[in-house]
C-alpha cells in the first residue's frame, strides 16, 4: 500500500466524483488500460476504483466514483490534502494488441465512463479511433465531457433515458443504432451487470469485450473474493476485461 495524496474530489454530476491523487512514491510502469487501484480510506474500509486517468511523470492518477454506500460516501468526505492508502495498478487490464482492429466502439452505462478517458489517450497515442456512446438515466447525471476525457474521443454519443439529452433510450439501443451506421473492428461494454449480460447476448455474433465488476478484498490473486464463477479466473488477475465466451457461465446465472 502506498500513501497518496488528495489533489482534487469534488462532484461533477449527481452522486458522481471526480478525484485526483499523487502518490508520495512515484511508481515508473505505465498501467494499462481497465488497470484499477484499490483506494483504503483511513479508519473506513478499501474500495476498488478503475484508473481514469493517469500522470506518471508527476505521480498522478484519476478516478471517477458513483455514491453508493459507506466507503464511497466517506471518500466524498475527503478534504484535498488528506492522505489516502493506495493499491496500484491492480488487475491486468488489456493490452491493445488483444483488440481486433484500430476503430472501437466503447459503450458504457453510468458510472462505466470511468475508465475511458484513459483508455482514450493510450489509444490515440497508438493509432488507435475510439468511438464512445454513453448512457446515463437523467440529465443530471451526464458528467461534462470535457472535463471527463483529457484527451477527446473520436465521437461522443449521449443517450438518456428520460429523454432530456441526446439520444431518448439507452445506451445499448444507442451503441446498435451506431454500430450499423458505422463498421467498427470491435467493441467493449462497461456498466451494471445487467447491461453486460444483455450486451453479450444482442452483440453475440462479434463476441465483445466487457469489464465485469465482482467482490475484490486483496486484489492480489490471494484471497480468492473476486473468483468469477463457472470459469478458472480472477478478477483481480485476468480481469477486469474479458470477452463474452470467455464469462458466459457466469452471465448466465446474473439477473437479467
Ligand atoms: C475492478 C473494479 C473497478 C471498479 N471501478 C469503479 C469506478 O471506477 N467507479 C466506481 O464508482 N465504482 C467502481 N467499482 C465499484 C466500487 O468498487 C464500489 O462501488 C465500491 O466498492 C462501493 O463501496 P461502498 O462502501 O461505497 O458501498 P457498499 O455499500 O459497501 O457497496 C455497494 C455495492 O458496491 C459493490 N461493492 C462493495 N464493495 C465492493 C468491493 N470490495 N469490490 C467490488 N464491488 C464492491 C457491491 O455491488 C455492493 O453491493 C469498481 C469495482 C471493481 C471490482
Ligand atoms: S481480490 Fe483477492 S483474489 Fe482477487
Amino acid at each position: 500500500m502506498k500513501p497518496a495524496r488528495i489533489v482534487l474530489n469534488e462532484p461533477i454530476a449527481e452522486d458522481l466524483y471526480l478525484l485526483e491523487i499523487e502518490l508520495v512514491e512515484p511508481i515508473d510502469k505505465e498501467p494499462k488500460p481497465f488497470q484499477f487501484a484499490s483506494l483504503w480510506i483511513p479508519r473506513v474500509k478499501e474500495i476498488p476504483l478503475s484508473i481514469s486517468y493517469a500522470e506518471l511523470e508527476r505521480s498522478r492518477f484519476r478516478f471517477i466514483y458513483k455514491l453508493r454506500g459507506r466507503g464511497t460516501r466517506a471518500l466524498s468526505e475527503t478534504l484535498s490534502g488528506s492522505f489516502l492508502g493506495v493499491k496500484i495498478p491492480l488487475g491486468r487490464g488489456i493490452d491493445l494488441r488483444e483488440l481486433r482492429g484500430k476503430k472501437l466502439l466503447v459503450v458504457c452505462g453510468g458510472v462505466g465512463i470511468a475508465p475511458l478517458p484513459y483508455l482514450v489517450r493510450v489509444c490515440s497515442e497508438n493509432g488507435y479511433e475510439v468511438h464512445v456512446v454513453c448512457g446515463f438515466r437523467t440529465r443530471q447525471g451526464v458528467p461534462p465531457i470535457d472535463l471527463v476525457f483529457p484527451i477527446s474521443p473520436h465521437s461522443v454519443h449521449i443517450a438518456t433515458e428520460d429523454c432530456s439529452v441526446g439520444y431518448c433510450g439507452d445506451a445499448l439501443t444507442l451503441a446498435k443504432k451506431v454500430s450499423k451506421s458505422e463498421n467498427f473492428d470491435d467493441l467493449i461494454f462497461v456498466g451494471p451487470s445487467f447491461m453486460l449480460k444483455k450486451a453479450c447476448e444482442e452483440f453475440r455474433d462479434v463476441d465483445p469485450m466487457i469489464s465485469l465488476e465482482t467482490l475484490v478484498r486483496c486484489g492480489l490473486g490471494l484471497c480468492g473474493s473476486c473468483y468469477i464463477r463457472g470459469s478458472t479466473k480472477l478478477l483481480c488477475v485476468d480481469g477486469p476485461v474479458f470477452r463474452c465466451s470467455e464469462v458466459s457461465e457466469y452471465l448466465a446465472g446474473l439477473p437479467d
